[in-house]
């Protein structure tokens, strides 16, 4: 019996760390067709071949995703070569968390760039695809903070509402092209993250709260292979998860 992720198209952002590079390996698996776009040419180059050497069909396409040229460029690299896109994960994100008294301009834009413009791009490059093939599957990934908001996480907290409310109206605008749309809310997944929040004080004391609980990234593939094995005619549109030992 097919497991509706064989053979699939999934273009991912981020695929060099963390939950995009969980979510490769496990889907590619799955066997799927992975097309992987993160800034770390050498990341996800290597990442590619140690999934062809498995068996598996994996292309590497070095995209910044704050460039919508190359996110395109991304996108139709899957098409070219693999003949359509089923998927777009649209994961690349940061979190340089700081309050906003501490005036970190360039964190503040950064964070809207990948994290808001980096999925819209997503978005813009894939669509066109997807409606015309009349079939399709965008997996957007917010965050608990696009639920919740604290102190210190605002800016970013503001990235993952938006994140979220991208993906609801676009889950009412392509009813009409049979395109499914979800939006993953992960907890505290131990990835690397954390390592980018320019603010020492800031970074020690975030991986000192998530070093006690965070998950492993494969949790959040799991969740992945979940939402794209589901029937065509089902349509998982949120997951929320965390670890059961967080409290926010
Ligand atoms: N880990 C958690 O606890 C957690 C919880 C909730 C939500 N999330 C979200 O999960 C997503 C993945 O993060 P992660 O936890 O896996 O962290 P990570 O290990 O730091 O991975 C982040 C990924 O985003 C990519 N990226 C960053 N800026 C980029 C850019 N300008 N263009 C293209 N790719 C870019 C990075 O690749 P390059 O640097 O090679 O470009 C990397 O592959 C993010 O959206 C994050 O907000 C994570």
């Amino acid at each position: 019996m097919s497991n509706n992720i064989e053979g699939k198209v999934v273009v991912i952002t981020g695929a060099s760390s963390g939950l995009g590079e969980a979510a490769a390996r496990l889907l590619s698996a799955e066997g799927a067709i992975v097309v992987l776009g993160a800034r770390r040419a050498d990341r996800i180059e290597s990442l590619a071949d140690e999934l062809t050497r498995n068996g598996g069909k994996a292309l590497a396409v070095t995209t910044d995703v704050t460039d919508y040229d190359q996110v395109q460029k991304l996108v139709d690299a899957a098409v070219q070569s693999y003949g359509r896109v089923d998927v777009m994960l649209n994961n690349a994100g940061l979190m340089p968390h700081s309050p906003l008294e501490r005036g970190k301009v360039d964190d503040w834009n950064q964070m809207i760039d990948v994290n808001i413009k980096g999925v819209l791009y997503g978005i813009a490059a894939a669509l066109p695809h997807m409606k015309e093939q009349k079939s399709g599957h965008f997996i957007n990934v917010s965050s608990v903070a696009g639920h919740k908001i604290r102190p210190g996480g605002v800016v970013y907290a503001a990235t993952k509402h938006a994140v979220r409310v991208i993906s609801e109206g676009l889950r009412m605008e392509v009813k009409p092209y049979n395109i499914r749309t979800t939006v993953i809310s992960p907890g505290a997944v131990a990835t690397e993250l954390i390592d980018r929040i320019t603010e020492p004080d800031i970074r020690e004391s975030v991986r000192k709260m998530a070093e006690e609980i965070a998950l492993p990234a494969e949790t959040f593939a799991q969740m992945v292979a979940f939402v794209i094995g589901q029937p065509d005619e089902v349509d998982v549109n949120e997951i929320l998860f965390r670890p059961t030992r967080q409290e926010l």
